[in-house]
């Protein structure tokens, strides 16, 4: 982990109705970071609003240039929308513990609902190059928000059915599982879907990872802002200990931490 306190834009573009992908020029960031990892990233240039950092996952690398894909939510998110690569902002990264790629693996199965797409890009690619079987189960709420992506694509379900199967991407899984040979999953997107995925993924007793989300601070493990409940009646930071984890690890039966 380091701190790059000035890295210039490359490019800042809308890729669906609501997100856009931000480009780095990050010699650095690109040679060491590794998928499911993610940056923490001031948004502030200037000013004290809004103070603290924002975490995003690593989308792509390629060459010295580091992408994240990411939504507008508020207004950290709005005011990295206005930017343009005539502005550089303040990075920490790479941070956090990524995908655990096992390579004895026959099938990497990846599942993504919504912005959980984001780390997918880089992870599907790193399987590629490993020349690892692949395929990508992706959910979102209506073709308005799908983005595009160059993994290969298994199924596509939409809440509104403008795109793909109607209904909830993990619908699609259990049978998909059950055709294949040896698989492991990797999950990303909202909580309901992951605490889906991880209860399929345990019945089955295939090896499932979930990268989770929760509301960070210091990002680097010392706040205890972004804890979650584990499976052993503990407490697990996301941030350092994750954003991904084992999903037996985690205790199913807690609220959404977000
Ligand atoms: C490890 C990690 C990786 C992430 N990767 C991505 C990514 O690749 N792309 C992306 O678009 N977002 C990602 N997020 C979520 C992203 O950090 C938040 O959307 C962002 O911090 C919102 O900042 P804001 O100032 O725009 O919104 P704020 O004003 O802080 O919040 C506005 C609303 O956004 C939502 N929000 C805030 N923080 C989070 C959060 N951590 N997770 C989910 N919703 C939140 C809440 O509903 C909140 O009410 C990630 C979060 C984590 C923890
Ligand atoms: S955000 Fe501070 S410990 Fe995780």
């Amino acid at each position: 982990m380091k701190q790059y306190p000035s890295i210039p834009i490359a490019s800042n573009i809308p890729v669906s109705a609501q997100a856009y992908k931000l480009s780095l020029k990050a010699p650095g960031l690109a040679q060491s970071a590794d998928p499911g990892q993610f940056v923490h990233i001031r948004l502030s240039p200037g000013s004290d609003h809004p103070l603290l950092r924002r975490p995003f996952s690593i989308n792509d690398i390629r060459g010295d240039k580091v992408a994240i894909l990411y939504q507008v939510k508020g207004s950290g998110t709005e005011l990295l929308s206005k930017m343009t690569p005539k502005d550089t902002l303040d990075i920490i990264g790479p941070l956090g513990k990524g995908f655990d790629i096992d390579p004895g693996k026959r099938h990497h199965l990846l599942v993504a609902g919504g912005m959980g797409i984001a780390p997918m890009g880089f992870l599907g690619r790193r399987l590629k190059g490993l020349k690892l079987k692949h395929q990508l189960f992706y959910g979102c709420r209506s073709s308005s928000e799908l983005i595009k992506t160059d993994i290969k694509i298994c199924s596509i379900s939409s809440d509104d059915g403008s795109c793909g199967k109607k209904g909830l991407v993990t619908s699609l899984l259990p049978d998909r599982l059950d055709g294949c040979q040896d698989p492991s999953v990797y999950a990303c997107g909202p909580w309901p879907m992951l605490q889906a995925v991880a209860r399929i993924c345990r019945d089955k007793k295939i090896p499932c990872q979930v990268s989770l989300e929760s509301f960070m601070a210091c990002g680097v493990g010392a706040c205890q802002g972004c804890v979650v409940k584990g499976s052993d009646g503990g407490y697990l930071s996301v941030c350092d200990q994750g954003p991904v984890f084992d999903s037996r690890r985690i205790d199913w039966d807690q609220d959404c931490v977000i």
